[in-house]
């Protein structure tokens, strides 16, 4: 018995906001920010918007793609570390906005692996014959916990959520298996101390640095990449599937040159790796499943298919989940 993704969902914010305008607020170029992450463009919350209607958004999408009716759910997981609230969770309040009540619903903190790490924590009640039909969503506004001002980290990131049911079956198409790691000794690669502040795009209060997140850029690079490579070779290997076989890698979409770095130390070529980081920027716990539906949308994924997820971030924490589609 095994846990199968049975439909996807996205959304993000309203507001999309190119290099070039960053460019006229900040000293940067489109130029450098393509260069150097491959990002082109990011959708950013604006003051009045909810991240949680945004991942209600992309939760209904799945769910009525599914034909599943959101009182069918047996739990609600999300991926997330931008609740608007220290408590309750993200997943209560995701929970409430659909309309239910009295299921099970929690958040998984893993920044940008929460995805990946919400997965496998799906995936693992379902095959202990917890439930029978799962919500499971990665979305995160990192966009609010920046500080404008600081070139270095306002050009990477971007806002949305992304959704997937997830059914219990007796099949041998569904989740293969997951693999997640993590290590607290690189807490301060990335981090952001306050967590209960948030400022939008277009608030005036301005976030104070301190307050904002941190970020080692190159030497988070350079683990990202070792990090990803190893972990997708291990969860494949412990599969016993060849990397040969995989059909299509959905990494997180943190940055166009770690994407490519891990593709070709795991020697698959272009036509394998799912980006779309150009359109959306690092959307944190949201990349993932914002890059599968897109995937799935594009056709660039079919049944009994070979599909890896591979994701790094704060934590540090990373992971990979195998499935056969
Ligand atoms: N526009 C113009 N110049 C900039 C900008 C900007 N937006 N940001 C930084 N710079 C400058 C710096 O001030 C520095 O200037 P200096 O050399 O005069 O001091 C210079 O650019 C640094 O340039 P590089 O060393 O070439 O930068 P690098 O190639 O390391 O790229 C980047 C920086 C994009 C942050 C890269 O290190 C990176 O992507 N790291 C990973 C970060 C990441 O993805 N974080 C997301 C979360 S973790 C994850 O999801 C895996």
């Amino acid at each position: 018995m095994g846990s199968r993704i049975v439909a996807t969902g996205r959304a993000t914010p309203r507001t999309r906001v190119t290099n070039h305008e960053l460019a006229r607020r900040m000293d940067t170029t489109d130029e450098w920010v393509r260069t150097r992450t491959g990002i082109e463009q990011r959708y950013v919350m604006s003051s009045g918007e909810s991240l949680v209607d945004i991942a209600a958004e992309a939760s209904r999408t799945a769910l009525q793609r599914a034909g599943v009716a959101a009182s069918q759910l047996d739990a609600i997981v999300v991926g997330t570390v931008s609740s608007d609230f220290g408590f309750p969770s993200f997943a209560c309040q995701l929970q409430h906005r659909l309309g239910l009540d009295t299921i099970p619903a929690f958040d998984v903190a893993a920044a940008c692996s929460g995805f990946v790490y919400a997965l496998s924590v799906a995936d693992s009640t379902m095959r202990a014959g917890d439930y029978e039909r799962l919500l499971v969503v990665g979305a995160d506004a990192l966009s609010t916990m920046v500080d404008w001002n600081d070139r270095s980290t306002a050009v990477l990131f971007g806002d949305g959520a992304g959704a997937v049911v997830m059914v219990r079956e007796p099949s041998d198409r569904g989740v293969l298996g997951s693999l997640l790691r993590s290590s607290g000794a690189y807490w301060d690669l990335l981090y952001v101390r306050n967590r209960g502040v948030r400022t939008t795009i277009d608030a005036e209060a301005r976030r104070v640095n301190e307050d904002a997140i941190r970020m080692k850029g190159p030497e988070l690079f350079k683990i990202a990449v070792r990090s990803m490579e190893d972990i997708s070779r291990k969860v494949a290997e412990r599969a016993a599937v060849p990397l040969e076989e995989i059909a299509l890698i959905v990494p997180h979409q943190a940055n166009l040159r770690i994407i490519n770095a891990v593709a070709e130390r795991l020697g698959l070529g272009a036509d394998k790796v799912f980006t779309n980081v150009n359109r959306y920027g690092n959307t944190s716990a949201a990349s993932v499943p914002i890059a599968l539906d897109e995937a799935v949308e594009a056709r660039r994924i079919h049944d009994n298919d070979l599909i890896m997820l591979n994701a790094c971030g704060g934590g540090l924490t990373w992971g990979a989940n195998l499935i056969r589609w």
